[in-house]
């Protein structure tokens, strides 16, 4: 891939630098986008199972789903574009990362300053008295009654038609605001709040990149646009940041 010098200078002279992830980054390790074909569990889209109103019609089966989810996460490691991101945390003082994956396969690849604004499939909270629980997979099969207060735990995620908690939007915010470089990486921009992100890093001044497959809600935000896969693209990407 060629890298104009206009771009190696963005990289060496930004110093604030922020990664906004989406399903993509982890398409390269096997778990299912959101939106492409292999995101459907038996018949039904994520749209109709991941609703607190489909939670509470029937929890046995959106447990089901998180269930089957977490047992396919588990299987499945971080791949070279999370690795990067890594290494890009480790080089730059100023840099972080807004994932919308609930994967937690950032953490696994060793970045450590990680916003997750969708949550992490790996807790759960409780749906009446907001307690939080690292989720056993074992204990969970048996139970998903509260400890605390015997009401329903449920997955500490965010759900269609749920508000973003508020601290983690507000960090976010601020991070697109103040950032001079940021990389949008494998998301569709079906989701508003993470193309806002886009925008107001854009409309703040930041040269935005992005990195997909395919052309996105985020590419009209975009100063360069880099077509292919994360786990190549980012990787040749790393060494020109010093
Ligand atoms: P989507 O499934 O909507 O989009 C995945 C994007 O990744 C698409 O734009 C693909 O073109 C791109 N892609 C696929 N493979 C790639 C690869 N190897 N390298 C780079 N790009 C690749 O997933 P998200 O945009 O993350 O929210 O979805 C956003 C949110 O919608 C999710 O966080 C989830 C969902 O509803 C909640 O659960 C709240």
């Amino acid at each position: 891939m060629q890298i104009s010098q206009q771009i190696k200078d963005k990289f060496k002279n930004s110093k604030n630098i922020l990664a906004l992830t989406g399903a993509g980054i982890s398409a390269e390790s096997g778990v299912p986008t959101f939106r492409g074909k292999e995101g459907l569990w038996k018949q039904y889209r994520a749209e109709e199972l991941a609703t607190p109103q489909a939670f509470f019609r029937d929890p046995k089966l959106v447990w089901e789903w998180y269930l089957w989810r977490m047992e396919l996460i588990t299987t499945k490691s971080p791949n070279p574009a999370h690795f990067a991101l890594a290494e890009l945390e480790n080089k730059r003082s100023n840099f972080n990362l807004i994932t919308q994956n609930v994967d937690g396969l950032h953490k696994k690849s060793g970045s450590k300053k990680i916003i997750e604004i969708h949550g992490n499939i790996f807790r759960n909270r409780c749906t009446d008295c907001d307690k939080t629980y690292d989720s056993d997979l074992l204990i969970l099969k048996n139970s998903t009654e509260c400890p605390n207060c015997k009401s329903i735990v449920r997955p500490d995620v965010l759900w269609f038609g749920e508000s973003y908690d508020t601290d983690l939007l507000n960090q976010a915010i601020s991070l697109a605001e103040k950032s001079e470089l940021v990389f949008i990486i494998g998301s569709s921009g079906a989701v508003g709040i993470p193309v806002e992100l886009a925008r107001i890093a854009k409309e703040n001044g930041a040269f935005v990149i992005e990195i997909n497959t395919d052309q996105s809600g985020y590419s009209r935000y975009a100063d360069l646009f880099l077509q292919g896969k994360a786990g190549e693209i980012l990787p040749e990407l790393i060494p020109y940041f010093v």
